[in-house]
This record gives C-alpha cells, sequence and structure tokens, in this order.
C-alpha cells in the first residue's frame, strides 16, 4: 500500500482542518473529501468563530486544554502573518460580564487567551446590571473566509473534493483504505449517534464597523462579537430543536438583548439572519473503530461532536485524528506485510 487512500467525510471546519493535518502529517497519503455540502452552506459558517471555549463534561479538563492551546497557537501565528485578512483570523479584546460572581472564578483557558484580569471599575461601569467581569483578548475566524483559505490550501496540496452524501461509511470501504468522520451533526444519521443531539443556534450578523470590542454575557446566551467584515449578534441555545428557519420573534429578541448591552448596535446596518445546529455531545468523538463485513475491514476514525466549540479546539482534534489516522495507516502496513510472508 505504497499510497494510502483516505476520505475525509464533511467540508465543515472539522472536516477541511482534520485533512490538512493529515496531508501535514501524512504527505504520502491521498486524501478525498466527500461532503452534502460546502461552505458557505455549513454549520460553520453560521457560527461566530469566537476562541472562547466551552467544556465538554465528559472529556478530561488537561485534553480540552491542550486543544485549545494547539487551535490558539496555529491561528495567532496565522494572525501575526500576512495571511491573516484573507484567512480571517484577527485578535480580539473585549469583556465577559456577569450578574454574580462565576462560581470558578478562573476558566480553565484563561492562561491561554492573552492578559486575562478581572474588569476595573470603570470598565464596569459601561455595564450598570452586571457586577463583575473579566476582560482578555482572543482570537476570532471569519467565515467563510477561514474555510475558503483551508480549502484553497487542500487544493494547493493536491486534495480532491466531491459533492456527494454519503448514507453508509461502508460505501467508501472499496475506493478507499480509511475513512475519517467529520460529519457534524450529519453523523447522528450517518453512524447513528443517539449521544449526538442539535443545540439550536440563531444569530444576527450585521454591519457596525465601529464595534470593535467583543461582549459576552457569562450565561452565554447573549454576546456580541465583531469579525473583521461583520459583527455577530447572538443567541440562542435550543436542545433538540432541528429548525433551520429563523423565528422572527427571536431576532427581535437577540437583537434588543445585545442593545442593551451595547446601545450604539440601534445604528446597526444590513441584518442577516442566520440558524447552525451545533453538532452536541458530553464529549467529542475522537476514535478509531473498525467497520468489518465478511471478513472485509475498513478503519475507521471518527471526529465530531464538537456542540458549541468547534472553532476553539478545531486544530488540537484535527492533530489528534491525523494522529489517529497514522495509526491506522500503520496496522494496515502491517498486516499487508504480514501477509505477504
Ligand atoms: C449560532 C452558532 C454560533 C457558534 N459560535 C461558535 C463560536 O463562537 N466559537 C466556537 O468555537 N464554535 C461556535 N459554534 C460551534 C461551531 O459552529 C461548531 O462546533 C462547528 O461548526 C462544527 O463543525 P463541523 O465541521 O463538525 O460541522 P459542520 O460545519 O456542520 O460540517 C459538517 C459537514 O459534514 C457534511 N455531512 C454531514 N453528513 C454528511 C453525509 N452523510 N455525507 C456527506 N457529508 C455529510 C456537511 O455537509 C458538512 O459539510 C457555533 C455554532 C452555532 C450554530
Ligand atoms: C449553497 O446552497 C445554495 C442554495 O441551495 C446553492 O445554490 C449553492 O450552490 C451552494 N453552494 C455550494 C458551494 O455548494
Amino acid at each position: 500500500m505504497a499510497t494510502p487512500k483516505v476520505a475525509v467525510v464533511g467540508a465543515g471546519l472539522v472536516g477541511l482542518s482534520t485533512a490538512l493535518c493529515i496531508m501535514e502529517t501524512c504527505p504520502s497519503c491521498s486524501v478525498t473529501i466527500l461532503s452534502d455540502q460546502f461552505s458557505p452552506n455549513t454549520t460553520s459558517d453560521v457560527a461566530a468563530g469566537m476562541l472562547i471555549p466551552h467544556t465538554y463534561p465528559d472529556s478530561p479538563i488537561n485534553v480540552q486544554k491542550q486543544w485549545f492551546k494547539d487551535t490558539f497557537t496555529y491561528l495567532f501565528a496565522i494572525s501575526n502573518s500576512a495571511e491573516a485578512s484573507e484567512a480571517g483570523i484577527q485578535l480580539v479584546s473585549g469583556w465577559q460580564i456577569f450578574k454574580n460572581t462565576p462560581k470558578e472564578e478562573l476558566p480553565f483557558w484563561s492562561d491561554v487567551v492573552l492578559g486575562f484580569r478581572p474588569m476595573s471599575e470603570a470598565e464596569l461601569q459601561k455595564f450598570p446590571q452586571h457586577r463583575f467581569g473579566q476582560a482578555f483578548t482572543t482570537l476570532k475566524c471569519d467565515c467563510p473566509p477561514y474555510l475558503l483559505w483551508l480549502e484553497k490550501r487542500l487544493k494547493a496540496t493536491g486534495v480532491q473534493m466531491y459533492t456527494r452524501k454519503v448514507l453508509d461509511l461502508w460505501e467508501l470501504h472499496s475506493e478507499y483504505n480509511i475513512v475519517v468522520n467529520c460529519a457534524g451533526i450529519g453523523a447522528h444519521q450517518l453512524v447513528g449517534d443517539e449521544k449526538l443531539f442539535p443545540v439550536r443556534g440563531q444569530v444576527l450578523k450585521v454591519n457596525a464597523p465601529w464595534v470593535k470590542h467583543f461582549i459576552r454575557d457569562g450565561d452565554g446566551l447573549t454576546y456580541i462579537y465583531p469579525g473583521i467584515n461583520r459583527v455577530t449578534l447572538g443567541g440562542t441555545r435550543e436542545k433538540e430543536r432541528w429548525s433551520l428557519d429563523p423565528d422572527p420573534s427571536t431576532t427581535k429578541d437577540i437583537f434588543d438583548r445585545c442593545c442593551l448591552l451595547e446601545p450604539s448596535l440601534q445604528g446597526a446596518q444590513d441584518i442577516k439572519v442566520k440558524v447552525g445546529l451545533r453538532p452536541s455531545r458530553e464529549s467529542v468523538r475522537l476514535q478509531r473503530e473498525i467497520l468489518s463485513q465478511g471478513g472485509v475491514k475498513l478503519p475507521v476514525v471518527h471526529n465530531y461532536g464538537h456542540g458549541a466549540g468547534g472553532f476553539a479546539m478545531h486544530r488540537g482534534t484535527a492533530k489528534e485524528a491525523a494522529r489517529l489516522v497514522r495509526e491506522c495507516i500503520a496496522a494496515l502496513q502491517d498486516s499487508s506485510s504480514r501477509a505477504k510472508l
């Protein structure tokens, strides 16, 4: 097996970044991306793309911290390069504010983001309804630019991309040696994962170029995230709701909540409403599995279930998935050399 053939299912943030990590660490691999949707039609295109982690209850904190660190380091380097604007990556400073003092004053990621500190009294005066806050600088990815940048890099390394809905991973066994499942919420149907559920999010993307600082209410529901081109206003977290239709009363509610925090948003222009389904799970599914039928085996690497934190974690989980792919290749080479003996 000179050239292992790898199929990556899914062209959202997770699929594209995983394909890139595989190419970087296994240049002799032939990687093909199969996806029923591409940017701008994925969940990843709806996201605000802020690097503020959400905790996965069933993944060890040190592992989550490493994923976040890997992602932060990777994107920080891009933000400091000439690629920054094309890739849609920038540093952004702002405030996370609380009505009551939070249970844990120092989140696990506080020493990964830059300049994390309690807000001063003068800063808190901007938010009369809030009593406590944290100021820090983090990174933000603008989508679609970041996805298009990833696609461009993949094409430059020879990765093929095809529009195709995969109904069953097994259907790929005759064409590929290894399959990587990055189907996001699509994995619910594709592999019948009952632990995966949608958390619906509705956001507004507006023009308000004077807004330069992010503001996030510590409950995570209301946020204002300025990007290079547009400001994302959010949001909602609706468990198990599958509808992708924007809800007009929710739009008004989000706008009103954000204007309470940043009154200047009253002047925002060109309001577009977007809805996405966060692929949520108690932990990211990042593991190898061997499918087999009639003595034929197909190694699969799963990488999905990033919930509300795909952007915050994607590079770290992509690196781990690429490592699992290399393990699969080593196992295949081992068994094919034994077969020749
Ligand atoms: C409103 C909102 C705001 C968010 N804000 C943030 C944020 O600020 N920071 C952050 O870190 N995260 C945020 N997220 C979460 C983030 O969007 C997700 O964690 C991330 O996009 C998941 O990426 P993914 O590639 O797994 O999924 P997707 O982007 O959904 O990609 C899945 C891909 O798989 C394809 N696919 C699915 N099933 C099949 C199949 N059977 N055959 C072929 N292809 C298939 C799809 O077409 C798609 O291309 C937000 C999410 C929402 C909804
Ligand atoms: C996105 O969806 C629209 C509407 O269905 C379609 O016209 C467009 O071709 C899609 N874009 C991509 C890149 O698939």
